[in-house]
């Protein structure tokens, strides 16, 4: 092994596991670290991962086994959200930092013990927030940092996802909001950590409305799942979970990573979206008020018929609004606009260059900052346990004040 090299073991075998993680340090980061463990407790997906990159890496359906056996300086949490906090806390008592997915983890309590034991052990964990590094969200940053607008007063902020995207939510296990803790904090952790970054304030109080009105048993024509389903010549849902998905820089083998590994876990990844399963809300309107003052008002629908987000920002000196497509009318062919609206001055069009894939560009800048660094980061696009905490307690609160019918302090939450 290269002294240079840090060894990395992998919890969450599946698509984000393999697609961003496991391929990156196979591919590209060979010379700057190395998988001495990858642990699932679907066995067959694991060897999936070893027979779709020609690798050996160990397995393990024990996590700690893995760790007293694989040894590794560092541990990734790719698995599905409910869990992470488990595996956060378990690499620190094995000594060891973690790089966790969003979400941190997905309710108040789980985020208390991740500080605490942080504390506790001296050890960190970090919330790989791909998102923050996409050149696009970047620039607003950049500009509001250096005081385009002045100070930031108020933010509209409009999150739609579509019937493809958004609906697929409803097939997999972040359907059921103690997996996922529902599309306010699974999805909208993205958005909230933005806002926290963009704006450089923390949420202080929540409001929040949520519904579930487009999903569930919304519809009599409705199966189990859509590989078995009497429906599938008609209905507009169905999802052929194996066929190849395109995702731009390389092709998912859904059927390979998923179906045919059934046996070993009994998880079908194409439930109905129509079933009477599904717990979370597809429907959801917030207010927020952050630490200097700042109010949003964030809208997140998961039934639209064209995928993307616009907002803006209404400050002090101007307004900046933003937009991104990612599916329908909207995609960006070559740039991306932000535009700057002074107080009687002319507008401004800021262009930035469009990446489609990758998430905006974000995936392969984090993993260089992961793996390849450490690198300058001037902006701070690099994301603690503090960031993590505070994009999920938005949705936290969120998800208590739909509960609860009242608005919800995050200090509340902190306090326990
Ligand atoms: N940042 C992003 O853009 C982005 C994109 C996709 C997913 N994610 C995050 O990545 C994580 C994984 O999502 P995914 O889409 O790969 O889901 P997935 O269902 O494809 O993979 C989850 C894996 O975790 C495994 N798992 C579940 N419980 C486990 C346990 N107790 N012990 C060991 N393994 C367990 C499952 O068997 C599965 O292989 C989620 O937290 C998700 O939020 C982030």
């Amino acid at each position: 092994m290269a002294s240079s090299q840090k060894t990395y073991a992998l919890v969450g075998c599946g698509g984000r596991g393999l697609y961003m993680y496991i391929t990156a340090i196979v591919k590209n980061f060979q010379k700057t670290a190395r998988l001495v463990g990858l642990c699932d407790v679907n066995q067959g997906r694991m060897d999936y991962c070893n027979r779709s990159l020609q690798t050996n890496i160990p397995t393990f359906t024990d996590f700690d086994q893995m760790m007293k056996q694989a040894r590794p300086d560092v541990v990734i949490v790719t698995t599905k959200d409910s869990m992470h906090h488990e595996f956060i806390l378990r690499a620190f008592e094995h000594g060891c930092d973690a790089i966790s997915e969003k979400p941190m983890t997905i309710d108040d309590g789980k985020c208390r013990a991740i500080l605490a034991a942080e504390k506790k052990t001296g050890r960190k964990v970090t919330v790989t927030f791909n998102y923050r590094f996409a050149p696009y969200v970047t620039k607003i940053r950049e500009l509001i940092a250096q005081g385009a607008i002045g100070r930031v007063l108020s933010v509209d902020f409009d999150y739609k996802l579509n019937r493809s995207h958004g609906a697929d939510y409803f097939r997999r296990w972040h359907r059921r909001k103690e997996n996922s803790g529902g599309l306010l904090v699974h999805k909208s952790t993205h958005h909230f950590d933005l806002v926290n970054w963009w704006i450089g304030q923390e949420p202080v109080e929540v409001f929040a409305l949520g519904s579930r009105q487009f999903y569930g048993p919304t519809r009599k024509e409705r199966g189990e799942r859509c590989l078995t389903c009497d429906h599938k010549k008609t209905c507009e849902f169905y999802f052929d979970i194996n066929a190849p998905v395109d995702a731009g820089t390389m092709i998912f083998e859904f059927g390979e990573l998923y179906a045919k590994v059934e046996q070993y876990d009994g998880y079908f990844r194409d439930r109905c979206v129509f079933s009477d399963d599904i717990n979370i809300e597809d429907t959801m309107n917030l207010t927020v008020r952050y630490s200097g003052g700042t109010q949003m008002s964030y809208s997140l629908n998961a039934h639209c018929t064209y995928e993307g987000w616009k907002i803006a920002f209404n400050g002090t000196e101007g307004r900046l609004e933003a937009a991104e497509g990612h599916g329908g009318p909207f995609v960006p062919s070559d740039t991306q606009n932000i535009v700057v609206h002074r107080w009687n001055k002319p507008s401004e069009t800021i262009p930035v260059t469009a990446e489609l894939y990758d998430h905006g560009g974000g995936d392969h800048r984090l993993l260089n900052m992961l793996f390849d660094g450490p690198r300058p980061d001037p902006l701070g696009h690099m994301a603690t346990s503090h960031a993590g905490a505070m994009s999920i307690l938005t949705g936290i609160a969120a998800n208590h004040s739909i509960a609860e019918g009242r608005p919800i302090e995050i200090s509340r939450l902190l306090r326990g």
